[in-house]
């Protein structure tokens, strides 16, 4: 890992030990032989749809994942290509009874999904529609989409939108449980952004869901937009470029000796950080120096000049530091990490939560114990504490109750991502011991009474009130009820029917 620059790191995810007990959704039934079904010349599907079975390689990109612990599998892979066939898999499935999985980009790591076996995939990846309109500033994208795909014709356009911080996951995807990332507190989350969507429901049909369009479902999409279902195109508010899309980015290294030091810095100065400055801290073994490493990895969207004096307190540390200016569309993939952490099909183990507050003594405490674990454990040397301080303006200033998204105080996220070679199993049971312990003890200096997490970071073994919220969740389930009510869209952080 020494050879990447670790200016974006993020991470995630997650080996399933502790499943959710699921909702009644399909289950399917071994050897079910959806062959003759899909196959049938009755079926009648367009020229685009392609339909493929194991053993190819349709197949294969067809079902492939960011992780491969616990995951879901497959029988059958769809790749429809209109909304008249998303509706007849819908249809189908809910005829027949075989389970099927909406798959966008990929990287989906919830416990639930491995409760998802021997079903159909119905992969969106062929959906690559992306529209922008200058005069409206709207952009209009397909799930098929992914980041790596709006940065370059965003900014040759003069725009910019809030993101995530890598360039792999769909952009409808990380839109569908809420969507956070360094511009939150300029802009929101990316679900903020959402204008409209349009989307095959359970029924089969094709409907436009907006403000002025099916409200109550709109009102839920944003914030548990998985589990009603397939969305075939979104359309994003976008904004002008600021400072012509140049950032400024600086990096600071410290050895373990000074987290201390740093941490106490992070508290006292940017616990009430500007909205248009983010922070992402990560714990790491060095593997040039065979020394755990702290990072802080800082992007100020605006001018040098300004940068240098929000950041004076970093500065001031004399910490060993490298900084640069990018342009906005080249921010996440110059980061030199993201091609790393993007690639599939390894396994992950992912505990995460929400912050709310900047603890000093609690990144201190879960830093030494990932120092001790990187020295102890060699096999688990690929591992990272990432700590995200995120600003929140733009994200409290949507009324809590416009939207079924929960956690709109939170200021930042904790990440504990292990990885390990696949088969090291003894290094897999340490990593999944501790991560437990760090989880919670990191959520007792959260800021938040329990461990909450909002729905893409979630693990899949929190409480579905630790997920969605208490408040939110009796609407929540009226919704599902209402929109989907034989529970076709059942494995990705499920939703109940009822709750009191
Ligand atoms: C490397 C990486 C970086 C990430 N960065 C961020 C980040 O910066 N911010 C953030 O908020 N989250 C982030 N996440 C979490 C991410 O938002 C979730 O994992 C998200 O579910 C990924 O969507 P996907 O379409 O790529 O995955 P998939 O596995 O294809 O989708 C996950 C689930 O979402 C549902 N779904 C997907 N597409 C559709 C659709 N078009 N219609 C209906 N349902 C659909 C399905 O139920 C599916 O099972 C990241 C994850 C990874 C692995
Ligand atoms: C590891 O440490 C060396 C020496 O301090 C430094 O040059 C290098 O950038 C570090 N690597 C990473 C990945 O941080
Ligand atoms: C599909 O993936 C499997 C498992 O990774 C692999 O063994 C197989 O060779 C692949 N098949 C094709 C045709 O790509
Ligand atoms: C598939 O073909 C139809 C008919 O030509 C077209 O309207 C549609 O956009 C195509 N689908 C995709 C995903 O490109
Ligand atoms: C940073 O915090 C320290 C300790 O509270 C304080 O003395 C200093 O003035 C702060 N710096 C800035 C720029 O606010
Ligand atoms: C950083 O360097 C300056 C100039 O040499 C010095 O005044 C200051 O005390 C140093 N700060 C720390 C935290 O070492």
């Amino acid at each position: 890992m020494a050879r990447f620059r670790l200016s974006s790191l993020l991470a995630f995810l997650c080996v399933l030990e502790n499943a959710v007990a699921l909702p009644q959704g399909y289950s399917g039934e071994p050897n079910f032989n959806l062959k003759p079904l899909l196959t049938d010349p009755i079926r009648k599907w367009s020229l685009n749809t392609t339909v493929s079975f194991p053993s190819s390689s349709a197949f294969n990109a067809s079902t492939e994942r960011w992780t491969i612990a616990d995951p879901p599998t497959y029988v059958a892979a769809i790749r429809p290509g209109t909304e008249e066939d998303i509706g007849k898999v819908i249809n189908l499935a809910k005829t027949k009874r075989f389970p099927f999985l909406t798959r966008g980009g990929g990287h989906g790591y919830a416990a639930s999904l491995g409760e998802f076996q021997l079903g159909l995939s119905l992969d969106l990846s062929q959906w690559e529609y992306l529209e922008i309109d200058k005069k409206a500033q709207t952009l209009t994208v397909g799930p098929g989409i992914t980041f790596a795909e709006i940065f370059d014709p965003l900014f040759n356009d003069g725009f910019y939108i809030q993101t995530g911080s890598c360039s792999c996951p769909s952009m409808i995807g990380v839109t569908l449980g809420g969507g956070i990332g360094r511009l939150m507190g300029k802009y929101g989350l990316l679900m903020d952004a959402l204008q409209s969507v349009r989307m095959v429901g359970a029924d089969g049909k094709v409907m436009t869901v907006s403000a002025t369009s099916h409200p109550d479902l709109w009102w839920g999409i944003r914030g548990a937009g998985a589990n009603f279902g397939v969305i075939t195109s979104a359309t994003y508010k976008i904004h002008p470029l600021v400072n012509s899309g140049n950032v400024f980015v600086a990096d600071f290294y410290l050895p373990p000796e000074r987290s201390r030091e740093y941490f106490n810095m992070v508290e006292a100065n940017y616990s009430n950080m500007p909205a248009n400055l983010a922070q992402v801290m990560v714990g790491i073994w060095n593997r040039t120096t065979s020394s755990v490493q702290l990072v802080g990895n800082w992007v100020y969207y605006g001018t040098e000049k300004e940068a240098r004096k929000v950041l004076a307190p970093v500065f001031n540390l004399n910490a060993t530091s490298s900084t640069r200016i990018v342009q906005w569309n080249k921010l996440v993939s110059s980061s030199g990490f993201d091609e790393f952490i993007c690639q599939p099909n390894q396994p992950r183990s992912l505990f995460s939560l929400n912050q709310k507050i900047y603890s000093a003594d609690g990144y201190q405490a879960g830093f030494k114990k990932i120092e001790k674990y990187l020295y102890d454990h060699p096999g688990g040397r690929d591992t990272t504490l990432v700590i995200e301080n995120f600003p929140n303006q733009a994200v409290v200033a949507v009324p809590d109750d416009s939207t079924a998204f929960p956690w709109r105080d939170f200021k930042g996220f904790i990440q504990v991502n292990f990885a390990w070679m696949a088969g090291d199993e003894a290094t897999a049971r340490a990593s999944n011991k501790l991560g437990e312990e760090l989880r919670n003890q990191f959520a007792a200096t959260s800021g938040y009474s329990e461990k909450t997490v909002f729905v893409n970071y979630a693990r899949g073994d929190e409480s579905i009130e630790n997920i969605y919220g208490k408040r939110k969740l009796p609407r929540l389930a009226q919704l599902k009820k209402k929109y989907d009510p034989s529970n076709l869209f059942a494995y990705n952080h499920p939703l109940p029917m009822h709750y009191h």
